[in-house]
């Protein structure tokens, strides 16, 4: 079996997505559940193009120990240089450093010639050589590249120094067949292509990157790089989910494997799009809530008599769990803290003692708490643990199909003070963000609402998305309560709170390099 070295690119390739912005902590928490996934490198961001990516990228090399972390740089000397500031206390600091070859991109994006790109891209490897122990070039574009102009450079970087040779189809333009073409064509005309690793990376907008990222594999490259539930510029990356998955289910066929521990799959997952605020289609390959779903009676009692009949995927594979009850309201701290880890999150006994709080008043209103809720919980610890400037205390919401709805909220501001307002709405949740409008004092426009509900059942927790713009900026937020008004209530400051995080920490007014 030839060993495929996974490449993932959710935190960089993946955070380019439409309306995604993630925090530092949000950033830290979904490169330790990638650790702990198993991928072999985790691109966590692209160093110079803010302080907020430079510090979260640092933050992860100097955590991850795990996986190798790698950070994109342009070919430019500056640019090399903050990245290796950023990556220098990584386990395995490594550089991913790129420029343009296709003739759209050198003519009109770059304005350089031929021979010029060349130059660049061999002065930017000899000089991240210098420092990194591992470079990897890619060619942007590559896919709608002349093939002996990409033999040329491929061949010039390698001699620079390159140890990995990334051939991406940045605007999802190949298909399976021709970038089969292309990595053959490599492998046999790049005279020294046996000193460093092909990749492949594709983006999805003709739906074929992840055929591509397999047909790539067949043809010689040994890493993928690709991203959690497929997110990324347009419409998206490789899912890293169905390579992986299809390696593992036709590996008679791809006669390749990962090293991916598959059973953390879904919480990675899950994780992945809690955080990003994008859902999961029900219908997604590998993770959709209806992948293990079988629905028509022909199908149901085929499975009934024998699994295999119409499923080729196991969900305990990639970890589905079965929701089974985990803990209930006379379970005690240790067990609580030893599920904790279990989960894979390290938590500060002052977390535990908080989350520990709020899993025993859920355990009283709630028959089961499973493994989901504790998750859902610890993650709003963990990822909520910024400043709260606002927080809510009380709400109190007065309904009636013949009244108008009015919400009073009591609220601790950022001096510490405790507020109290009302203000009325035509439903339940304009009232509760009026009066939480009323309270903050600026013009907050919802511009997203979304609620699902964490487990089945009636007495399950319901997670609110929201999407706000305030002082002309724009923010998602999350709250998770067992109430929906509530939940409402604390993903709409939670919101407001990322957007003051993010100012004090002068992030906002920063324009953020997106390549
Ligand atoms: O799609 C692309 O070309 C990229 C490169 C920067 C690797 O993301
Ligand atoms: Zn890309």
């Amino acid at each position: 079996m030839q060993r495929i070295n996974v490449f993932d690119t959710t935190l960089r390739d993946g955070e380019q997505s439409a309306g995604v912005n993630l925090n530092f902590e949000e950033k830290i928490e979904i490169a330790k559940q990638l650790e702990r996934l198993g991928v072999d490198i985790i691109e966590a961001g692209f160093p110079a193009s803010s302080q907020g990516d430079f510090n979260s990228v640092k933050a992860i090399a100097d955590t991850v120990r795990g996986s190798s972390v790698t950070g994109l740089s342009r070919s430019l000397q500056k640019e090399i240089d903050i990245s290796w500031d950023a990556l220098k206390g990584g386990a395995e600091p490594r550089l991913h450093v790129f420029i343009a070859t296709s003739p759209i991109h050198m003519t009109h994006k770059l304005k350089m010639t031929p021979d010029q790109v060349v130059e660049a891209a061999v002065d930017s490897v000899k000089y991240a050589s210098q420092r990194f122990p591992h470079v990897q070039w890619s060619a942007e574009d590559a896919c709608r590249s002349d093939l002996d102009f990409l033999v040329r450079i491929v061949e010039k970087v390698i001699d620079a120094g390159a140890s990995v040779i990334n051939i991406p189809d940045t605007v999802g333009y190949i298909t399976p067949q021709e970038i089969g073409h292309i990595f053959s064509y490599l492998k046999h005309n790049v005279p020294n292509i046996d000193k460093a690793k092909l990749s492949a990376h594709c983006h999805d907008d003709l739906g074929m990157a992840v055929a591509n990222s397999l047909a790539a594999i067949e043809n010689g490259a040994e890493q993928v790089e690709c991203t959690i539930n497929g997110i990324g510029e347009r419409a998206g990356n490789a899912s890293l989910e169905e390579i992986a998955v299809a390696l593992k289910i036709r590996g008679d066929f791809y006669q390749a494997e990962t090293g991916l521990k598959l059973n953390e799959i879904k919480r990675t997952s899950t994780l992945v799009s809690k955080l990003t605020g994008m859902a999961v289609p029900n219908n997604k390959a590998v993770v959709g809530d209806n992948a293990f779903a079988h629905e028509s009676g022909i199908h149901q009692d085929g499975v009934l008599k024998e699994k295999t009949t119409y499923e080729i995927i196991t969900p305990e594979l990639v970890g589905v769990s079965s929701n089974r009850m985990v803990l209930g309201k006379h379970s005690g701290r240790h067990a609580f803290k030893e599920k904790v880890k279990e989960l894979g999150y390290t938590a500060t006994e002052e977390q535990i003692k908080k989350v520990f709080k709020e899993f025993k008043e859920l355990a009283d209103k709630k028959k089961e708490v499973t493994e989901d809720d504790i998750f859902a919980l610890m993650t709003e610890e963990k990822i909520g643990s910024a400043v709260k400037y606002y927080e809510v205390e009380t709400i109190q919401v007065n309904y009636g199909t013949t009244n108008i709805p009015t919400a009073t909220i009591t609220m601790t501001n950022p001096d510490g003070e405790l507020v109290q307002e009302a203000a009325t709405g035509s439903g339940s949740v304009e009232a509760v963000y009026n009066t939480l409008e009323r309270i903050i004092n600026a013009p907050i426009v919802l511009k997203d609402y979304r609620i699902q509900s964490i487990t089945g059942g009636r007495d399950a927790l319901a997670e609110v998305y929201v999407k706000v713009l305030f002082n002309d900026v724009e923010s998602s937020g999350r709250g998770t309560a067992h109430d929906v008004l509530e939940a409402s209530a604390k993903a709409y400051v939670n919101a407001v709170n990322r957007i003051l995080n993010r100012k004090n920490r002068s992030e906002v007014a920063e324009s953020k390099v997106h390549i």
